[in-house]
């Protein structure tokens, strides 16, 4: 089964083909960061207006560079939410006429549950069950993945994720947005321990996370002393070392609680070195292993869509021609899909 995929649902613009057997074969991506950034944040009708010019000939470059022609492909798929309604509709429209036109089933697709399928690309690929920490720019969650769409929420963040918290730091910091990946890099020249921030909800039992409080303990340390390169390298060291504490000690908790062996970590701050290598090594020190998309697949790219879509028209699945996306989806309202009583197993998607 081959299918092609399209990601539209924020400020990223992107299409990929997946063959079952071959592998990804192709993935384009057009980021919209330059277009928002004078606004410092993602304005919606600039996006979805970007996102119609943008899409179709992403889909033309996609299907070139993997050498596919319409009549090879067994399906569409497409983001069809959570996010942006506006951004989300260009992408569900197209795919929608694809299919149409050339007679294809197509699926709208969970973007976390796409988040959390992306590692499937790598090799190794994670099994089910499984923990999964999803750290992006709108949710931290933890959740316990049993199999395919069967997702249990353990615990999630009470008001800023992950990903903001990095953000508004940035921010705070001088950084243009969005700045997660430039505030990692500074903290690589700043000092452990010159700037110590609060790691918020480690005392509370459970799951929850609340990173809210640190965009006022930040811009509180830039303002009590002069803010020279190393002041600001010794705070972004001291946020990033708060953060990925945090997630690491309530993750080990998850781990302990619920005996899963294996961790898969997703979305955008999943690439940020620090976390990946910090949470490798306390899972090998334990005797399970984490898994981790490439870094360019932990932030919004159509690739991790494609997995989503091809593991769900594999085992039958397929909506209805509507139209319709949802700017708010809960990922727990997601189920396995079912193809003649058999639920899917975990499934590696080939590897090219
Ligand atoms: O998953 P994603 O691309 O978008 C959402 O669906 O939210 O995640 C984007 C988030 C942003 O907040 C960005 O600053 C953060 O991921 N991010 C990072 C790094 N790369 C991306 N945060 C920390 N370190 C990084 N290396
Ligand atoms: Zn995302």
């Amino acid at each position: 089964m081959r299918v092609l995929a399209i990601e539209s649902s924020c400020d990223e613009s992107a299409v990929a083909v997946l063959d079952e057997g071959q592998g990804l074969l192709a993935h384009e991506l057009w980021s919209q960061v330059d277009l928002h950034r004078v606004f410092g944040g993602v304005v919606p009708e600039l996006a979805s207006r970007d996102h119609v010019q943008r899409l179709l000939p992403l889909v033309r470059d996609a299907l070139a560079a993997a050498g596919t022609r319409p009549e090879q492909l067994q399906g569409v798929a497409y983001t069809a939410g959570p996010g942006l309604a506006g951004a989300l509709l260009c992408g569900a429209a197209l795919a929608r006429s694809l299919a149409y036109g050339w007679r294809l089933p197509a699926i709208g697709i969970h973007h976390l549950e796409g988040h959390l399928l992306a590692p499937l690309l790598e090799t190794p690929a994670p099994g089910f069950p499984h923990l999964a920490l999803l750290v992006s720019g709108g949710h931290t969650m933890l959740i316990e993945a049993r199999a395919l769409g069967d997702y249990q929420l353990l615990g999630e963040t009470r008001d800023d994720a992950a990903g903001e918290a990095f953000d508004k730091s940035a921010k705070l910091l001088g950084l243009p947005y969005p700045g997660g990946p430039q505030l990692a890099l500074m903290a690589a020249a700043g000092r452990a321990g010159a700037c110590p921030l609060p790691r918020p909800m480690l005392d509370r039992a459970g799951y929850e996370f609340s990173f809210s409080g640190l965009k006022t303990a930040v811009s509180l340390a830039v303002r009590s002393q002069p803010l020279d390169a190393q002041r600001r390298a010794d705070i972004a060291r001291g946020l990033q070392d708060a953060i990925i504490d945090t997630l690491c000690v309530k993750t080990l908790r998850a781990l302990e609680a619920t005996s899963l062996t294996q961790l898969v970590v997703a979305g955008g701050v999943g690439a940020n070195l620090e976390l990946r290598e910090r949470l490798s090594r306390e899972l090998s020190a334990r005797g399970g292993q984490a898994f981790f998309p490439r870094p360019e697949f932990c932030t919004d790219n159509a690739a991790m869509i494609a997995v989503a879509g091809l593991l769900r028209l594999r085992a039958g699945e397929c909506a209805e021609a509507d139209l319709s996306v949802r700017a708010r989806w809960p990922l727990t309202e997601l189920r396995p899909p079912h193809s003649a009583g058999r639920t899917l197993q975990a499934a590696s998607v080939g590897h090219a």
